[in-house]
């Protein structure tokens, strides 16, 4: 289940401003789709195995995937698999951790991990998206954005593509991402409030 942070900005002190946390599902899709990100759970999960061959994630969750197809105009899908052994991790990881944005969605199905969105909107204050598996999000074209993963460093999900050559990241040079820690917050983080 996503997790929303309103705030959470770097403080000038070198602390962190705490920000506000959503955490019920219904106020997290609701706030998420006042921003135009669609959230939604796919569950039950399909009965495969989260490290099953991608051939076999994309087959269980096929009807889903043709479903997002016909809404968004998506004809292609893959999984991406990044674990803290996959080479060059952090070089990838830098690629999309600075502000930018894409000429197309960019849309994922967690199956097993988490990661941690910063969504930059033309109104209102920065906010983080913390996604884990069960999870499908839908970040619109053109949204300011950058991405983290958390602490275990894996996340593997289903990718959607309009067209592959449409998600080069156009970055904004903006600075704003350098003011946000790249910090998870999760279960125990909304528990120790
Ligand atoms: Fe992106």
């Amino acid at each position: 289940m996503a997790l929303v942070r309103v705030g959470g900005r770097r403080a000038e002190d070198g602390g962190r401003d705490e920000g506000e946390v959503v955490t019920e599902r219904a106020a997290v899709t609701a706030f998420l789709a006042r921003h135009g990100i669609d959230y939604e759970r796919w569950t039950p999960a399909h009965a495969v195995a989260a490290d099953a061959p991608a051939e076999a994630i994309l087959t269980a969750y096929a009807r889903e995937i043709d479903a997002l197809k016909g809404r968004g105009g998506y004809v292609t899908a893959d999984v991406i698999d990044v674990r803290p052994e996959t080479p060059n991790l952090d070089m990838m990881l830098a690629k999309f951790s600075r502000e930018h944005w894409h000429d197309e969605d960019e849309v994922r199905f967690i199956i097993e991990g988490r990661g941690l969105f910063h969504v930059h909107p033309s109104e209102g204050p920065v906010f983080a998206i913390e996604v884990e598996a069960g999870d499908l999000i839908r970040v619109p074209r053109g949204t300011h954005h950058w991405f983290d993963l958390c602490g275990e460093r894996r996340i593997r999900a289903i990718r959607l593509f309009q067209d592959v050559s449409g998600w080069t990241p156009h970055y904004t040079d903006s600075g704003v991402d350098a003011g946000f820690e790249p910090v998870c917050f999760g279960p125990a983080y909304v528990t120790r409030r």
